[in-house]
């Protein structure tokens, strides 16, 4: 039988195709695939993925096509990259970073096009504090959060004095700031910050200078590669014995199998911990371990499940058009998300208010000892939406 197409059948087949060309959501993932992060960024893209395809492949009866872009956690290149995704290949969702200063180029250029953005890692305060905004809403934390909630567990330990030690960013800066804050509100004082440059990792001239202070404790911000080796440098210098560390649950999280021994005991604060034992997590850590065997299921693959989860609820509110900005970002700042860590909403600057877990070292596990802080909220410090 001979195939003879109509005008009318033609031109039906062709809106068809149109139809289905239009209706798939470009996610442009902007995140470090070099550099001492790279494996928080594989993780982050990793849970990402896994929501996606726990959904079936779509969101909102959507297909999704993804852009890459590797900002190698360099901030001087952060507004090109951003660029590159929003006006190249015109992604309708942006999803990065994991390093603040990449971060607050992303959020400025996003803010400019009015480009819909998730974070899922990076905690810039002052993306939701004074650069706060409609379009930009976080899977992850602020830096302040791990911080503070460490402050007060330090506080109640019975510690007096700390040294703070991290790379001299904003992630650092303010990490350490958190822990100052309610450190000293509990009556601690601390008494030194030290930094070196990100991502150096020549830590033993600030060892020796905590050994010279003689604090009661060290509270430290390091992440992925660094955060390797300054623990691998702080057991192999001996202090543990008369210094205990403490950290944002950073410092050990996604890095316990290159840590091993040097790591065992470290206490550190964060919104994810192994052992949670809930239907929730061991769900996601089970699909986890099948599609990425052989990455553990640690908190920057949450941040990234967490965060096709705010874009999911963002596309099921306006049935996946996309073009409906206002009420999708609505639908995204008032979900509900029911996340491995425990279910969280955001707050109105669009930040995670949620529970941060004391941790404890066991083996290759973060092992939740108890909750630090419940429903902890960033105090969005010059927001005014
Ligand atoms: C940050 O730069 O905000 C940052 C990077 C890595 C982390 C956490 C925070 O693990």
């Amino acid at each position: 039988m001979k195939h003879v197409f109509t005008r009318t059948a033609l031109a039906t087949a062709l809106v068809l195709a149109a139809g289905t060309a239009a209706a798939t959501v470009k996610v442009g993932f902007m995140l470090p695939y070099s550099g001492t992060y790279a494996a928080l960024g594989e993780a982050i893209e990793n849970g990402f993925k896994l929501y996606v395809k726990e959904q079936g492949g779509k969101l909102a009866g959507q297909d999704l096509e993804y852009f890459k872009v590797d900002d190698e956690s360099n901030p001087s290149k952060g507004p090109d990259n951003a660029n590159r995704l929003i006006k190249r290949d015109q992604v309708d969702i942006l999803v990065g970073t994991v390093h603040s200063g990449v971060a607050m180029a992303l959020a400025k250029a996003a803010k400019d096009s009015d480009t819909t953005l998730i974070i899922p890692n990076a905690g810039a305060d002052a993306i939701t504090g004074p650069l706060c905004s409609k379009n930009i809403f976080r899977s992850s934390f602020s830096n302040w959060q791990p911080g503070f909630a460490m402050g007060g567990v330090a506080a109640k330990k019975g510690y007096k004095t700390a040294v703070t030690i991290s790379w001299n960013y904003a992630a650092g800066k303010e990490s350490t700031d958190g822990f100052k804050e309610s450190f000293e509100k509990n009556g601690g004082k601390v008494i030194k910050h030290l930094t070196l440059p990100f991502p150096n990792v020549e830590f033993q001239p600030l060892l020796t200078e905590i050994a010279a202070l003689k604090p009661d404790t060290v509270y430290t911000f390091f992440a992925g590669g660094g955060a390797v080796k300054f623990v691998q440098d702080y057991y192999a210098s001996g202090l543990r014995k008369t210094v205990p560390l403490l950290g944002s649950g950073f410092l050990t999280d996604g890095t316990l199998e290159a840590q091993g021994e040097s790591a065992q005991g470290l206490l550190t604060t964060l919104h994810y911990a192994d052992g949670l034992n809930t239907k929730r997590d061991n769900d996601f850590r089970a699909h986890y371990a099948e599609s990425y065997p052989k990455m553990p299921p640690d908190v920057y693959a949450v941040q990234g499940y967490d965060a096709a989860q705010i874009l999911a609820a963002g596309l099921n509110a306006v049935k996946g058009d996309v073009s409906k900005k206002d009420a999708m970002r609505a639908a995204m700042g008032g979900a509900t998300i029911d996340s491995p860590r425990g279910t969280f909403k955001l707050s109105k600057a669009g930040n995670p208010i949620q529970d941060f877990y004391l941790r404890e070292v066991k083996g290759n596990q973060n092992v939740s000892i108890g909750i630090a802080v419940k429903d902890l909220a960033d105090p969005a410090r010059g927001c005014k939406l």
